[in-house]
């Protein structure tokens, strides 16, 4: 039996908008229309009766109906490590040490292929469970750990082997020659699935960062790297720098990145938080975007790296693009809802009001759809895009809740833990692809 041409899917959802609007829709009605290439895309959303008089009578139909549980689009995650997933809980004095006491030991694991190939079956299914069915993402220094990612993963990711050819240890360094090699032929083979990836400017030689950024541009592939995550970090790099031909004359850690070929409209810069005005200016000229991370900013009490708090006020007021991320194992959990509560929370100590739980879920959704080139067919609920989304466990709901009420429910209540287990189903091309056991 072939597929329906139809499917219809009933339940209250959410559907983001932008930062100050969501729309919440009670007995509302998703209707998806197979195409010709074989995909569901959205023909129809709105209430359900509505949706029931235009569509019921198809003769290739299927209706799914979720009364427990609220749709809202998946979430697109734009900067986590896939290979960190066993260091997420390590003892988190600050980034530089967590990197080199059990980050690198633990990455050089992923050589092994069979050992990779298993961890990315494994991952492949968590971030389903999470209702992630998009991202960018950081692999290990292995051209095989983004061959098993890509394969495995679900939904709509770019991926790249993190490129580390100086000042890191001997089990996890390369040559420039090999890195360069790497990078040449998954850019080729993988296009906008495939990011480039220089670890940060400390690991990875600016002529390795030059020629993967001719590669990158010439294959439309993305790129990725971290940007000024701590004040120690930002140091560290200046020192190294300021002892490279080329760049003596550098002022700032986004100039390295900017001489390098790295600032682009295809750019993802993890965390970007102590960033000057000239800096963001930078980024915002080039297009360049910030993934904000911060569950893996967070105090170390908190289970973060104790970094700092992006100023989401400042980047924008500069034009700079960002979205949320979970940097997972910087972040400690994988759930997008975990993210969006820890930048609720530490936005509104700082008394930052502009933090709402309705910016917070459009920056997981729609903006970092927007960030991987992916808006005009994912991100939120509109006609013409395709049917993904996720459902999510129904809170307690009064009549008179709003979307900001309904969205706090889900992200504000339980424990941190709790938050993993709040996705019931994850579809992804109108087709069920987790179901919560
Ligand atoms: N900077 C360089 N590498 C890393 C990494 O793996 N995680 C984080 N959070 N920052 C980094
Ligand atoms: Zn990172």
């Amino acid at each position: 039996m072939g597929k329906p041409q139809y499917k219809i899917f009933l339940g209250d959802y959410l559907n983001p908008l932008n930062d100050k609007t969501c729309q919440w829709v009670r007995q509302g009605a998703l209707v998806a229309k197979l195409n010709a290439q074989n995909e569901y895309i959205w023909c129809f959303i709105g209430k359900e009766k509505e949706a029931l008089a235009k569509y019921g009578q198809k003769n290739s139909l299927e209706v799914c109906e979720f009364p427990g549980g609220v749709i809202s689009p998946g979430f697109y995650d734009t900067h986590f490590h896939w290979v960190q997933d066993d260091v997420r809980t390590m003892p988190k004095e600050n980034l530089l040490v967590w990197l080199s006491k059990y980050t690198w030991p633990h990455e050089a694991k992923y050589k092994d292929k069979k050992f990779s190939k298993l961890k990315a079956t494994k991952f492949s299914k968590k971030l389903l469970s999470v209702g992630t069915l998009g991202g960018a993402c950081y692999a290990s220094i292995h051209g095989h750990s983004v061959d098993h990612a890509l394969k495995e993963f679900v939904g709509d990711y770019t991926i790249g082997n993190v490129l580390m050819t100086m000042n890191s240890p001997s089990y996890l360094n390369q040559s420039p020659k090999q890195a360069i090699s790497l990078v040449k032929t998954r850019s080729e083979k993988y296009g906008k699935n495939y990011a480039l990836t220089p670890r940060f400017a400390p690991t990875t030689h600016p002529h390795v960062m030059k020629e993967g950024s001719r590669l990158a541009k010439k294959n439309k592939n993305f790129i990725q790297t971290h940007l000024s995550e701590t004040p120690r970090e930002i140091e560290y790099v200046l020192g190294l720098y300021k002892e490279l031909p080329g760049f003596e004359k550098v002022k700032s850690y986004t100039e390295i990145y900017k001489k390098c070929g790295l600032l682009s409209s295809k750019t993802i810069m993890g965390h970007g938080i102590h960033l000057s005005r000239e800096e963001l200016k930078m980024l915002s000229k080039s297009k360049t975007a910030v993934a904000h991370c911060p569950t893996s900013n967070a105090p170390v009490k908190e289970l973060g790296l104790g970094s700092g708090l992006f100023d989401f006020k400042k980047a924008e007021r500069a034009g700079v693009r960002w979205s949320l991320a979970s940097d997972i194992g910087g972040g400690p959990f994988l759930s997008m809802l975990d993210v969006m509560r820890s930048f609720y929370k530490q936005n509104q100590k700082k008394k930052i009001k502009e933090a709402t739980y309705i910016k917070a879920y459009f920056r997981a959704t729609e903006a970092g759809a927007e960030l991987l080139g992916l808006s005009k067919k994912r991100g939120n609920f509109q006609k013409n895009k395709m049917a993904s989304f996720i459902i999510l466990e129904k809170p307690g709901i009064k009549k008179e809740d709003m979307a900001e009420d309904v969205l706090k429910k889900i992200i504000h209540r339980g424990a941190r833990e709790e938050l993993s287990k709040k996705v019931l189903q994850t579809y992804y091309n109108g087709e069920s692809v987790y179901q919560k056991t």
